[in-house]
């Protein structure tokens, strides 16, 4: 067994929960939007075709943000397209999945599926194929009241209201080749800041996200970022980040490790962004926005058969997710909330069937993947500030990574109580987490949860959805306060 310690001080806080570190993505991407959030004619679609079953469970994992609607998509996107009569929109090839887009689904229709849903709409706009005066146009659209010709069409399909959506992202991934209209970090840095002075003259209070890069392995990774943020830095407020993991060659210990690179790529990101910042004498700073993250089998995915066709809401990056892949995703959940002191905003990519937490069949059932889990509990219970916890605990050693702790944690502290997020990593061995408690008096443990499983690889099925499921952890001891974290687990311990 391995022992491990943590302590638990409000007085050392590293910043508050951000709402925002909970938010998702929906893209026009395979069958994220169509028999994802709506398919009218299943029987658990509303009025609008939207699926209930879909918003439920939206609801229940706790989503903030919802990011719209790419992706690779936005590059090739024209926002009228998705606009007016239903019936009159046109059918457009989809270049960035190879598909076919009815547009059945747009702005208006995504806004109002957000207002059921209770999150916040974050559009992105196309700088792939499209520029500054496209971005204006679908901004006047959503958000300016009515008198003007793109508001009242607005005004006219029944959005009487304006949108009011703040956080506008400028492009998508420009660094990457496979990018529609991919471009240098100089090209792109251009265009983002004029694109973002543009649309702060509509209105100087929207919160803009420049793109920074598709992943820390990138080549241009680094040097993009100083360079799109020299000529962005006084108009934009947010950098972005994308990262996906997956286990390599069965090479669990690092997989379940793959939050050191997410942990790397952020600290460098900040240090770029502050050294741009000094050197502009700023003293504005720029935040973090990860608004790509997840677990993502890309090597599967490339071995697929290409597509011929164009086909209209195909099964693509449909990931089954299993044990192992929501103990590294919880690893990474720990990470966003460690850090939350400059990144505040996060989207999950994304939210349904495309490397999902929530699975549907089409006019069939709906059900949780396990890492529905580890986002649902974090969303529920990280309140008030998150605490800096210093574990203590052994290390393991990793191919890709060198060594690791065995255990990563993080807590936050409210009025709600106190919240530890754990996971471990080792793959044959329980953990005996120590939690040294007594700056906040005497507070026992009021539930503790795991989630775990004697197979690692273990799924849910429409048919099995609940054998991955977070559990009552019984190994709790009160003096000194003891948890026992299962080996390959994810933990939730709340104090009260
Ligand atoms: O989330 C899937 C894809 O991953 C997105 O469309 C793209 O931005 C990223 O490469």
């Amino acid at each position: 067994m391995h022992q491990a310690k943590l302590t638990l001080d409000p007085a050392f806080t590293i910043a508050p929960v951000r709402r925002r570190t909970f938010g998702t993505f929906v893209e026009h991407l395979g069958r994220c939007v169509y028999t994802g959030i709506y398919e009218p004619g299943h029987p658990a679609a509303d009025e609008d075709g939207f699926r209930r079953d879909v918003l439920d469970l939206t609801r229940e994992l706790g989503v903030s943000v919802v990011r719209y609607p790419g992706g690779n998509f936005v590059s090739g996107y024209r926002w009228e397209d998705g606009i007016g009569p239903v019936s009159q929109r046109p059918r457009r090839l989809d270049l960035a999945w190879h598909s076919t887009e009815t547009n059945e689904v747009g702005v208006d229709e995504f806004v109002r599926w957000c207002r059921k849903a209770g999150v916040e709409p974050m559009m992105a706009v196309n700088l792939g194929t499209r520029g500054i005066a496209e971005a204006l146009d679908l901004l006047e659209y959503c958000n300016h009241p009515s008198g003007t010709a793109l508001s009242d069409l607005r005004v006219a399909g029944g959005s009487k209201e304006p949108h009011g959506i703040r956080m506008w992202c400028l492009g998508n991934e420009l660094d990457g080749p496979w990018q529609t209209g991919h471009k240098t970090a100089h090209e792109y840095g251009r265009l983002a800041a004029e694109t973002a002075r543009a649309m702060r003259t509509i209105d100087p209070a929207l919160e803009l996200v420049a793109c920074g890069s598709s992943g820390s392995g990138m080549p241009t990774f680094g040097a993009w970022e100083a360079t799109v943020l020299e000529e962005t830095y006084d108009v934009v407020d947010y950098i972005s980040c994308h990262a996906y993991y997956q286990e390599h060659d069965g090479d669990l210990g690092s997989f379940l490790a793959c939050s050191t690179d997410m942990e790397y790529f952020i600290r460098s990101v900040v240090a770029t962004a502050d050294s741009v910042g000094a050197r502009l004498k700023s003293r504005k700073r720029i935040d973090v926005s990860f608004d790509e993250w997840n677990i993502w089998y890309q090597t599967r995915n490339r071995d697929a058969e290409p597509l011929t066709d164009w086909p209209v809401a195909p099964r693509l990056l449909e990931d089954q997710y299993h044990l192992a892949d929501a103990v590294a995703f919880g690893g990474l959940l720990i990470t966003l909330l460690r850090n939350s002191d400059r990144v505040t905003a996060a989207c999950l990519a994304q939210l349904v069937n495309v490397i999902a937490p929530i699975m549907t069949e089409p006019g069939g059932r709906v059900w949780r993947q396990s890492t529905f889990h580890p986002f649902a509990q974090a969303s529920r219970h990280a309140s008030g500030d998150v605490l800096r916890v210093e574990p203590v605990t052994p290390s393991y050693e990793t191919k890709a990574y060198g060594e690791v702790p065995v255990m990563d944690a993080v807590a936050t502290h409210g009025e709600d109580g106190t919240t530890v997020f754990a996971v471990n990593r080792s793959a044959d061995r329980p953990v005996s987490l120590e939690i040294d408690a007594r700056a906040l008096g005497g507070v026992r443990v009021v539930e503790a949860t795991t989630l775990t499983d004697p197979d690692v690889y273990a799924r849910n099925t429409a048919d099995e959805p609940d054998r991955i499921t977070p559990r009552a952890n019984p190994d709790v001891e009160a003096d000194p306060l003891r948890v026992l974290l299962p080996p390959v687990s994810w933990n939730v311990i709340r104090l009260a």
